[in-house]
């Protein structure tokens, strides 16, 4: 018989010997919550394929920013829910919409004790559910989809948003929005770009959350989940337009593009924990089939392994409450 040398067991004897040696750590300050608030409600709503998320009033949404902030945790991430969609997604730029009022009030509520990023895209406010203006074949048209962007994006800088998200995967958004941003006094607003952001069965559960229309598809705009090269070359295209920090999404299913985006770039890479993850980990929570907690800060741990700088996460607050600052 032959016994080993090397012995790895022996870094895992203690709970101090582990922790010793962690190479990833959370921390919530790399943690994002997006918050949902609908326009014309008095009560929080909650959203059934979401266990725990709610769609917000203005009122519970400054409470819930406020305890996030407390938590430590390092962003929030607003997404307006309209009374009325319309044809061409107005909401989504009125100095008043939903979007620009819950940015003002959280930016008010919070201080600069945490980043307040509005996500730029039309698909909450149009009554077709697209992300941008149609064109005559029924596809989202690129270039006046931009114009729409830039204005968005403006609107929420000017409500108060202290980083701007554009998620709708337009070729030359990041361009776009810099530009307008830029000739509007806002040159100090940085871009958190959705850069290589697929097209994912996973965002079922947030369409519910906004209430969404959609009856086609994003395949024409978001990437398949077939190819790893585009992420790249859809990143790359992101930080030469200006982008600031990018972005991947989903985030589980595609930790490998987090890597290869990581090695790649140098701004912060920031990797999207969507609706389809999180509900999968709750509904098998709740029927015992999976230790919740454990789950949770498994999840997030492979996301920042892979090289993941931060983590956007609906356990993004209850996780920081959990976590020594
Ligand atoms: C677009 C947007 C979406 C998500 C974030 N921003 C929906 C989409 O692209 O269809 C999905 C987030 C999630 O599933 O948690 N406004």
């Amino acid at each position: 018989m032959s016994f080993p040398v090397d012995r790895p067991r022996r870094l895992r004897r203690t709970p101090a010997l582990r922790g010793l040696v962690a190479e990833t750590r959370l921390h919530p300050a790399e943690l994002v919550q997006p918050l949902f608030v609908r326009e014309g409600i008095k009560e929080p709503r909650p959203i059934t394929c979401m266990p725990g998320q709610v769609q917000h009033t203005r009122d519970s949404l400054r409470k819930a920013a406020a305890a996030a902030a407390q938590a430590g945790v390092g962003g929030l991430l607003i997404f307006g829910i309209p009374e009325v969609k319309d044809r061409d997604g107005r909401g989504a730029w009125d100095p008043d919409g939903i979007t620009q009022q819950a940015l003002a009030d959280v930016a008010e509520e919070v201080g600069d004790a945490t980043v307040v990023i509005g996500d730029v895209n039309l698909d909450e406010f149009t009554e077709h559910g697209h992300v941008g203006v149609l064109g005559p074949d029924g596809d989202v048209d690129n270039d006046a989809t931009l114009l729409a962007y830039a204005d968005v994006a403006v609107a929420q800088a000017d409500a108060g948003a202290h980083v701007v998200a554009p998620s709708g995967m337009m070729d030359g958004q990041v361009a776009a929005i810099r530009a307008a941003l830029d000739g509007c006094g806002h040159e100090r607003v940085p871009i958190l770009a959705y850069a290589a952001k697929y097209d994912s069965a996973f965002y079922g559960p947030f369409r519910d959350a906004v209430e969404s229309r959609l009856k086609g598809a994003r395949s024409t705009h978001q990437q398949d989940p077939a190819n790893r090269r585009e992420a790249l070359r859809e990143v790359l295209l992101d930080v030469e337009e200006g982008a600031d920090m990018v972005m991947v999404k989903p985030a589980g299913l595609y930790l490998d593009v987090v890597r290869e985006v990581a090695d790649t770039v140098h701004v912060p890479v920031f990797a999207y924990q969507v609706s389809g993850e999180y509900a999968a980990i709750e509904a098998a929570a709740a029927q015992g089939w999976l230790l919740r907690e454990r789950a949770i800060r498994e999840s997030l741990t492979a996301i920042r392994r892979a090289g993941a700088d931060s983590v956007i996460t609906y356990w993004a607050t209850e996780v920081a409450e959990q976590l020594p600052r």
